[in-house]
Order: C-alpha cells, then structure tokens, then sequence
C-alpha cells in the first residue's frame, strides 16, 4: 500500500443522459439523472483507494451547500483533504453534462467560480510523507512552481503528469513528471498521431514513460528505452458509462508504476480496468479484481 497525493480538481457533476445528442434549441427528456463528485484528480483517487492505497486530495473547497455531496463521496473512500485550500465564497466547480446513449459520447459545459490550487497552498504540505505524487495538467504557472519545488525537496518522489487539454506552457511540466499521461485530445491538438506525438514528448523528458489513450482502441506507450508498446481495449459487454474512463486509466497506471510493472503490463491493466469502469455507472468497485491478470 502506498500514500499518495493527487493535485487536482473536485467538482459537482450533474449528469442527463438522452437517448442521442440532441440537436441546439431542441428540448428533450432525459432517460436518467444523476448528481455525483467528479473531477479528474479525485476521480483517480477514487480509482487507487479501491486498489488499496492511502489517499490526499489537495485542491481547493467551497464552503457551500454541494460541498456536502463531495465530501460524503470523499469520505466514503477514505481520501484524506487536510491539505486543501478552503475558501468562504465561490461555488464548487460543476459540470453539466449530456450523456448520449447512442454513441456514449459525453459532452461538458463546465462553469468554474473558484480559484485554483496555488504555490502557496502547496508549500506547506510535507512532501516527504507521499509514495507518490500526481498533477492535473492545469494551471500550468502554478504547477510549474509546485513540480520543481517537489523535484527540490524530495528528488526521489515519483511524479505523474496528466495531460488531457493543450494549455499555453503546459510542455514546461513535462520534465518533472516519471509518468506523462496523454489522452488522445492533446496529440489530435498537436496535429500529430499519438505515437508522432509520444516521440516528440520524450525528447523534452527522456526519463519519462510516455502513454496515451486511444479511446475504443487502448493504449499506446513509449518506455524509458525508446519502445513503443501498445494496449487493445478491453470494453464492456454492454457501453454504459463512459465519463472519467481516462481518469480510472491514470489511476491503474499509477498502481502498476508503484507495483513495479511494465509500461507493457501496466497499459494491459490500465485499459482492462477503463473498460471495466465504461461497463458501469461511477467508479464504486474498480478494485484489484476487475483487472484480472491475478498477478500482484
Ligand atoms: C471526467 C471529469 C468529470 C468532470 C470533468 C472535469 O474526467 O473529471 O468528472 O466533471 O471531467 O473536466
């Protein structure tokens, strides 16, 4: 079991699915509603906790009413947040999202009142405790400051880096990070193939394992030693949830790294495990059995 910190957001997801995307100004039942905790970093976390590891989330809290649903969801898997910033206004970042049950597409309008998780925040927590640390690839400026002070303090910690977005500088984080995640968006913004792109990447961090999610065709990775590895998909009998796929992908990658594991192993595990989590709704039980290669 390993202590791990995740630096990231939590958010309120309010999430209809319909029967197919509708068209702009149509008005449409929904099939089923749900309000749940979402966010990239705490949805990993989420993901580890299962697979037996101790947890932190450092992001920043609204003292607001939906706090309440996040932090029930928290608690029930034991993610620690002593290192979060708590601030008296604002409102906790909430995605709207419209699940199609025809394509599984999921599309976010997402509304944001709060400020992000800064330097200074992050200065005092005791980086020396953590087995690991993971970054949401986001506010780029800040992150730098934290990434280099971690690399500072405790040059032994291992880092991961997620990379869902292209974000002005973001290629400045790449060197702190042990482990970049990519999904697939960021290479199509680069205009390269993942692979073009994971190549590229490693120029700027050599001693980094590079992946990137492919969606419904697994996963590529590019190893410290320059080989490229690939993972097929392994999706559900029946698409059923597809929002933070990628986030249960990065949690899986994280446990595999800290297990010792291939890039080869660990990308088999990762995309058993994200298909394991499109085949149900939310992340409860994605635990070590749902990756089922019984190798620890
Ligand atoms: C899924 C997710 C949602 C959240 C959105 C934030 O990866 O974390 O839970 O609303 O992305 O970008």
């Amino acid at each position: 079991m390993a202590t791990i910190l995740a630096v990231g957001i939590a958010t309120l997801d309010v999430i209809n699915e319909v029967a197919s995307y509708p068209r702009e100004d149509a008005e449409v039942r929904a099939l089923s509603h749900s309000v749940r905790r979402g966010g990239n970093a705490t949805n990993t976390l989420v993901v580890l906790s299962q697979l037996g590891h101790n947890c932190e989330w450092a992001g920043v809290w609204a003292d607001e009413p939906d706090a309440r649903i996040l932090r029930a969801d928290l608690d029930r898997y034991a993610i620690q947040t002593r290192y979060c910033r708590r601030v008296g206004q604002g409102k906790i970042p909430t995605s709207y999202i419209t699940c199609s049950r025809a394509t599984a597409s999921r599309t976010i309008v997402h509304y944001r009142d709060l400020p992000e998780f800064d330097f200074g925040s992050f200065r005092g927590i005791p980086l020396d405790t953590f087995d690991w640390v993971h970054f949401e690839g986001r506010n780029v400026g800040e992150t730098l400051r934290m990434m280099e002070h971690l690399r500072y303090r405790c040059p032994g910690v291992p880092v991961s880096l997620e990379v869902e977005k292209a974000r002005e500088g973001i290629e400045a984080l790449f060197p702190y990070a042990n482990l970049l995640l990519f999904a697939q968006a960021f290479a199509d913004y680069c205009g390269y193939s993942p692979e073009a792109m994971l190549q590229a990447v490693s120029e700027n961090a050599p001693h980094a394992d590079i992946v990137c999610t492919l969606s419904e065709r697994g996963a590529v990775g590019l190893n410290r030693n320059g080989e490229l590895l690939f993972s097929a998909a392994y999706p559900p009998a029946q698409l059923v949830d597809t929002l933070g796929a990628g986030d249960t992908f990065n949690a899986a990658m994280i446990d595999a790294a800290l297990r010792g594991k291939s890039l080869s192993t660990s990308l088999e595990r990762a995309c058993r495990l994200a298909g394991a989590k499109c085949g149900q709704v939310g992340f409860h039980g994605l635990d070590r059995s749902r990756m089922s290669d019984g190798d620890d």
